[in-house]
């Protein structure tokens, strides 16, 4: 599943040591917050931009905290012990180093996981729809674990890949998640028994059971109900003499509603599986969403005049990355954006005290800085469908040549990218790790 941004990638100098800190003139060392670290990252490349650049460069870019990954990481096995996540194949290193299993849904990412030197075995090829031709990749590279959830996909695993170790996908659904995939994916439960039925006249090996009850999901029975549903599977396959062993509970997960779901998880798990079963998992949003910053440069700017100003309608910013860019969700998910302003690239207070506005810069630029401001921001493109958020208030007038940042952008943002009107989809990425700063 590639959600994670994923492209050009610089390595900000200062993930390990406290040296940049001490670089930037800060008297004393201080620990920065993990929101400190990354705004140092983004003021540092701005800065660099600024300093190769006349007009002060044209893309927008991410800054990722691999702490943020980690700390991540340590909230799922501290609540789901047991339960492997199998992740998409970004972030790569990192969690191939964690020990995470990898979840793929085609050629390209099992490239990917593969480059990075992982055993073809921690990869579980998790679309239920694949053409022959990745079937026959994944085969000739060893990941012969997949999904199915119809019997055209049966035949086409039997054609080339025999010895596949199956896991069927059931339907499952939250309505309260923000995109629904049992639309295009699931077996219904009264289509269970011709599929498993199928499976053993073909000779192939069922080996448990996959769902995922939609990305974005904030209610946790619809776990419990499709683990119920699970169950039901699992005494299906045993009756025709499969050994079902795993349970996929797919992806899913939210930061708010975590907690509360893997605690009913644990407990449905312990009900409906006493005897014990594999449990794998596959989440997305979860790990990267927080991780990643983004980091947009104002282009241009409309100040409303006449009736439009009289009436108090927002100025309108246009900044250099929009719904065709970074900003899909914006339309997918109806999300609503909360940018700030990245303050001066000079001089930042780390040390505990206010973030110092240079005053003489942003008067030089006709910004008084004093005040909060509306605003509606726009991207690059010439559709009007292209706007980022219709009313937000910045904490200060913003100008030309200003960057915005953007926390929680790290899922379903550069993966679902466009190149539209010519404006570029890969971006830069500056990893920091605010999980490896010293102490003192
Ligand atoms: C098969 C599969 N697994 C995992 C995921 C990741 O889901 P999420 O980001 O909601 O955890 C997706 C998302 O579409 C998916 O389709």
């Amino acid at each position: 599943m590639g959600l994670l941004p994923a492209s050009r990638e610089l390595v900000f100098p200062g993930t390990t040591s406290k040296a940049p800190l001490l670089l930037r003139g800060v008297p004393e060392y201080h620990k920065p917050s993990p929101e400190e670290l990354v705004d140092l990252a983004i003021e540092s490349h701005i800065a660099r931009v600024n300093k190769h650049s006349l007009a002060g460069g044209d893309e927008s870019f991410f800054v990722a905290d691999l702490g943020q990954v980690t700390r991540q990481h340590r909230r799922w096995t501290q609540s789901l012990p047991g339960v492997r996540p199998y992740y998409d194949p970004t972030l790569l290193k990192l969690l191939a180093d964690l020990g995470t299993g990898f979840d793929c849904a085609s050629i390209e990412e099992i490239r990917a996981v593969l480059n990075q030197g992982v055993d073809p075995a921690r990869i579980l090829f998790a679309n239920p729809c694949k053409s022959p031709a990745a079937l026959v990749y994944a085969r000739q590279a060893g990941v012969i674990r997949t999904t199915f959830d119809n019997l055209d996909e049966l035949d086409n695993i039997k054609a080339h890949m025999p010895e596949a170790q199956l896991l069927l996908r059931i339907y499952a659904n939250d309505d309260g998640a923000l995109i629904c995939l049992g639309e295009k994916f699931g077996a219904h439960l009264d289509t269970v028994q011709p599929l498993l039925s199928r499976a053993w006249e073909l000779e192939l090996d069922v080996i448990g059971v996959s769902f995922h009850v939609g990305t974005g999901a904030t209610n946790p029975t619809s776990f419990a109900k499709a683990i119920n549903h699970a169950r039901l599977v699992f005494t299906q396959a045993q009756r025709l003499g499969f050994t079902p062993t795993i349970l996929d509970i797919g992806g899913g997960f939210v930061d708010s509603h975590f907690e509360p779901t893997a605690s009913l998880l644990r407990e449905t798990i312990r009900a409906e599986f006493p005897a014990g079963v594999t449990v794998i998992a596959e989440p997305g949003r979860f790990y990267a969403r927080s991780a990643y910053t983004l980091a947009c440069r104002v282009i241009s700017r409309r100040r409303q005049l006449g009736s439009a100003a009289a009436a108090g309608v927002p100025d309108m910013l246009y900044q250099n990355d929009g719904v065709y860019g970074n900003f899909m969700n914006v339309i997918m998910e109806k999300e609503v954006m909360g940018p700030s302003v990245v303050e001066g690239t000079r001089g930042k207070d780390i040390s505990g005290g206010k973030c110092e506005k240079d005053s003489e810069d942003l008067s030089s630029r006709g910004i008084s800085g004093a005040g909060e401001q509306r605003y509606s921001i726009w991207g690059p493109t010439c559709d009007s469908i292209d706007c980022v958020v219709r009313e937000t208030t910045l904490e200060r007038e913003v100008a030309v040549g200003d960057w915005l940042k953007y926390r929680n952008m790290g899922a379903y943002t550069s993966t679902t990218a466009t190149q539209f009107n010519g404006f570029s989809s890969s971006h830069d990425i500056l990893y920091v790790n605010s999980e490896s700063l010293p102490e003192y």
